[in-house]
């Protein structure tokens, strides 16, 4: 979508894959969906780094509203998890200098049953305006997937008719491409900034992989849409919660930086591990995912169980492009597995040779290959890897 925003891919913090739709603020009064759970994250997004790494944008995902809508038809929030209203909030939120996203569905209800947009389009667009988001989470549930992208082209134009600048999120492709509908790539990047391909993320491995495979399944179909203004978007970083060792993290953050996928954290800011931390802020991991050519990098090579994906970079010298390698181990077997590749194998080519740099691995010093020389790497089981190669 050419409204000006997301020229690279979205970072930020959602509530949902960490706190789902817990609703219970008397058993759980830290962790319910509630104001106090927002501005909380968002002290935490500034005191402990994440905004100064890039992570602007805090959004609240579904379970956010009362059951109904108020006597003007209008959304509101649950009065008693939200007790001094939404616009309070953005307040608060912009107050700290972080922008701030919200959730709504195309369809009858939301994926949790709370109330949809469908008959309220226009309103809704208004509504979320004059809260001043900065971001909408558009979901499909309760929809008609087959013929959704309509609904979802009305409310882009409506969203642009607040003359509010708001990035929107849309989920089309997330009920189309599973019920193996193909959809249309043009119309959402003319209408979304970014999309929700496939399935959720849970808090696991096998979700991550599973994503992936669709993903790399489905490159060079969907690749070529990803791009300043409009990305694909394998969902959020699972990274810091119960599910991902430390090893399986670095492959999540290397894989998502090659993909230049938006890079949404959804954990508990004031109990993350400072080693989950240090991954979702490494400078240099974000500065590929961020690469303002802003390519959707691709699978390339598949050795040994373990997944090698490219991503050229914008940087750009004599002898041709910086690349991003991102390596991912499907591999169990207990040790540091020795995987060989020379970088003309993955179409990576400079008569003089390149600089390697491992950007997770701050105590090794960059060295020199030649493209047809091949670079050993111990890869850790289901570990990442994420290289920087310059061409001399
Ligand atoms: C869908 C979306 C999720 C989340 C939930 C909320 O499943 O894909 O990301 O927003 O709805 O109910």
């Amino acid at each position: 979508l050419e409204n000006g925003l997301a020229r690279t891919p979205p970072m930020g913090w959602m509530h949902w894959q960490r706190f789902r739709c817990l609703i219970d603020c008397e058993i759980y009064p830290d962790e319910c969906i509630s104001d106090k759970l927002f501005r909380t994250m968002a002290d935490h997004m500034v005191d402990d780094g994440y905004l100064a790494a890039g992570y602007e944008y805090i959004m609240i995902d579904d379970c956010w509203s009362a059951k109904e809508r108020d006597s003007n038809g209008r959304l509101q929030p649950d009065p008693d998890r939200f007790p001094y209203g939404i616009k309070n909030l953005s307040d608060y939120i912009h107050s700290k200098g972080l922008k701030f996203g919200m959730y709504a569905d195309y369809g009858t209800k939301t994926c949790a049953g709370y109330p949809g947009s469908i008959l309220h389009l226009e309103q809704d667009a208004n509504t979320f305006a004059e809260w001043e988001i900065d971001y909408l989470k558009f979901d499909g549930c309760y929809s008609d997937w087959q013929f959704v992208d309509v609904g979802y082209i009305q409310m882009s134009k409506y969203l642009n008719a607040t003359g509010r600048p708001i990035v929107y999120s849309c989920s089309w492709p997330a009920y189309q491409e599973p019920n193996d509908m193909k959809s249309n790539y043009t119309s959402l990047a003319e209408a979304c900034n970014l999309w929700r391909n496939w399935d959720d993320i849970d808090d696991g491995w096998a979700n991550v992989t599973g994503i992936l495979d669709w993903f790399s399944a489905n490159q060079d179909r969907i690749a070529p849409f990803s791009g300043p203004g409009h990305w694909n978007d394998p969902d959020m970083l699972i990274i810091g919660n119960y599910g991902l060792s430390f090893e399986q993290s670095k492959a999540q953050m290397a894989i998502w930086a090659v993909m230049a996928a938006p890079l949404i954290m959804s954990v508990d800011l004031r109990t993350i591990e400072p080693q989950f931390r240090d991954i979702l802020q490494n400078k240099d991991v974000i500065a590929v995912n961020q690469d303002p050519l802003g390519v959707m990098g691709r699978l390339v090579l598949k050795r040994n169980n373990i997944d090698v994906w490219t991503k050229p970079l914008l940087a750009k010298k004599k002898g041709g492009r910086a690349y991003a390698i991102g390596i991912m181990s499907r591999r169990v077997d207990g040790y540091p597995y020795r995987l060989g590749f020379t970088l003309k194998e993955l179409n990576i080519t400079n008569t003089k040779g390149f600089h390697v740099k491992d950007l997770f691995n701050k105590s090794q010093k960059s060295y020199s290959v030649s493209d047809s020389e091949t670079i050993f790497l111990r890869v850790k089981p289901t570990g990442g890897i994420l290289l920087f190669v310059t061409p001399k």
